[in-house]
C-alpha cells in the first residue's frame, strides 16, 4: 500500500465515525423532543410568590379531575415539603402538574415518568405525564433547597382501574 493511500484511511477511520456520532446525535435529539414529549418546560405564567397561598389555583393545592381521566395537580413547593405530596389517580390518567414555589427554588422530580421541573419562585411550571401502570411513583425535590433537601418528597399512587 502507497504512503499516501495509509494516511487518507486512518482519516478516513476518524472522519466517518465523527460525522456518524453527529448524525446519531441528531437523530436522537429529534426522537427524543417528538417521539418521548421531551422538551424544554415554558413559562406558563406568574404568580406573587408571597401570595402563592391566597392565589388561585393555588389557594386550594390538591388533585382536581378536570375530564375523563384527565387530573391537573395544583402543587406547591415549600421549605420542605410538596404540597400536596400524596396524589392518588386512576392507571391510565393524564396528570397535568401546574406547581409554583412560595419561597426558594425548589423542583418537581419524578423519576418514572416525564416530569422534571425548576419551581421558581413567581413562576408557574406547567407539566403533563401519563400514568399507565399502577404503582407508587415517588417525586423529589431536585434543587438544593437547605438543610432538610432530602426529606423533601412525596409519591403519586397509580390505582388499579376497578
Ligand atoms: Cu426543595 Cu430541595
Amino acid at each position: 500500500m502507497r504512503r499516501g493511500t495509509t494516511v487518507s484511511l486512518y482519516e478516513l477511520a476518524w472522519i466517518l465515525p465523527s460525522i456518524a456520532i453527529s448524525i446519531g446525535m441528531l437523530v436522537a435529539l429529534v426522537v427524543f423532543a417528538f417521539g418521548a414529549g421531551v422538551h424544554l418546560p415554558t413559562d406558563e405564567g406568574r404568580v406573587e410568590p408571597t401570595a402563592v397561598l391566597t392565589t388561585p389555583p393555588f389557594d386550594q393545592p390538591g388533585t382536581v379531575e378536570v375530564g375523563r381521566g384527565e387530573y391537573e395537580v395544583r402543587m406547591i413547593g415549600g421549605i420542605w415539603l410538596f404540597t400536596p405530596n400524596e396524589i392518588r389517580v386512576p392507571a391510565g390518567s393524564t396528570v397535568t402538574f401546574v406547581a409554583t414555589s412560595r419561597d426558594v427554588v425548589h423542583g418537581l422530580f419524578i423519576p418514572r415518568a416525564n416530569v422534571n421541573v425548576m419551581l421558581i419562585p413567581g413562576q408557574i411550571a406547567r407539566v403533563r405525564a401519563r400514568f399507565d401502570r399502577p404503582g407508587e411513583y415517588p417525586f423529589f425535590c431536585h434543587e438544593y433547597c437547605g438543610i432538610a433537601h432530602h426529606t423533601m418528597w412525596g409519591k403519586v399512587i397509580v390505582e388499579p382501574r376497578p
